[in-house]
């Protein structure tokens, strides 16, 4: 068996190859990387075609732009073998949107781990609308220059405000909304992932993943549950990852075949 952990971080299994892109974010977490590789980059993964038996990808395609994550699924696609299968978990956003709607500032605040430098509590005073909009567009909620070090990275990029985004998403469907805030960010900030490869640029929920699963060639997408897989590989995989297990609550869980 080989199977293929994308945006791996500190998350190892045996039998698995790591991919990830290295980055000072990440850099004092991230476990042995078997394939270095920029998910947005126009380079092929360095796999061949059919070579898979599995692939995951946990809470990673949230900081890639949405034609890169479409360019990763084709790519996961081609490397894995006939049957083979692909599990993904990352923010869902109609979560997150429900949380808005419902006027859930404690779901949106415990976004932020509680931390020493009193992060979470710094994150409580923003709007529930600053708060959605860092959680699926990082770069373009005030938000992202909480410290002076954030603040000049991010100089000049422009952020929407409560009153602005409480108007957008009053006015438009929870997808337009949603591709409002992370077109802004994909079009005006998208260089600093390269500097805050933390930050989050696209939204996703069971029927994006599943368009894109099915539109790069995957049969039978389906919405799971933590821990929950049709196939064995998967079968009570999220709770070895614990990171995954930590986001349980915000996450998506999307399986497929190829
Ligand atoms: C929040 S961590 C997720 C780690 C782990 N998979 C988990 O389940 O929590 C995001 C991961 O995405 C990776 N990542 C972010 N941007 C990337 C890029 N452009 N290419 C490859 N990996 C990237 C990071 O290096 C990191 O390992």
């Amino acid at each position: 068996m080989t199977a293929l952990n994308i945006g791996s971080n500190s998350f190892r299994e045996d039998g698995w190859l790591n991919l990830d892109h290295p980055s000072t974010r990440y850099s004092n977490e991230q476990a042995k990387i078997d394939v270095p590789h920029d998910l947005m980059s126009d380079k092929a993964i360095a796999l061949g075609d059919n070579t898979l038996t599995a692939a995951y990808t946990s809470h990673t395609i949230e900081h890639i732009s949405d034609e890169f994550v479409e360019k990763t699924f084709k790519e996961v696609y081609r490397m894995l073998e006939p049957g083979g299968v692909f599990r993904v978990t990352c923010p869902d956003s109609d979560k997150l949107y429900k949380a808005y709607v419902d006027g859930d500032k404690e779901y949106l605040t415990s976004w932020v781990f509680p931390h020493p430098d009193g992060r979470q509590k710094f994150f409580r005073s923003f709007g529930l609308g600053e708060q959605l909009v860092f959680i699926v567009a990082s770069n373009v909620s005030p938000y992202s220059k909480r410290n002076s070090d954030l603040a000049r990275i991010t100089k000049g990029v422009e952020v929407f405000r409560e009153p602005e985004i409480e108007k957008i998403l009053k006015t438009k469907s929870k997808e337009d909304a949603l591709t409002f805030f992370t077109d802004a960010c994909q079009e005006r900030a998208l260089h600093l992932q390269k500097q805050i490869a933390g930050n989050h640029v696209s939204w996703w929920n069971f029927e994006k993943i599943k368009n894109i699963m099915e539109k790069v060639g995957f049969k039978d997408a389906q919405k799971k549950k933590y821990n929950e897989s049709d196939y064995e590989i998967f079968k009570n995989f999220d709770e070895k990852n614990k990171d995954s297990v930590a986001q349980k609550h915000y996450s998506v869980f999307v399986e497929a075949k190829k």
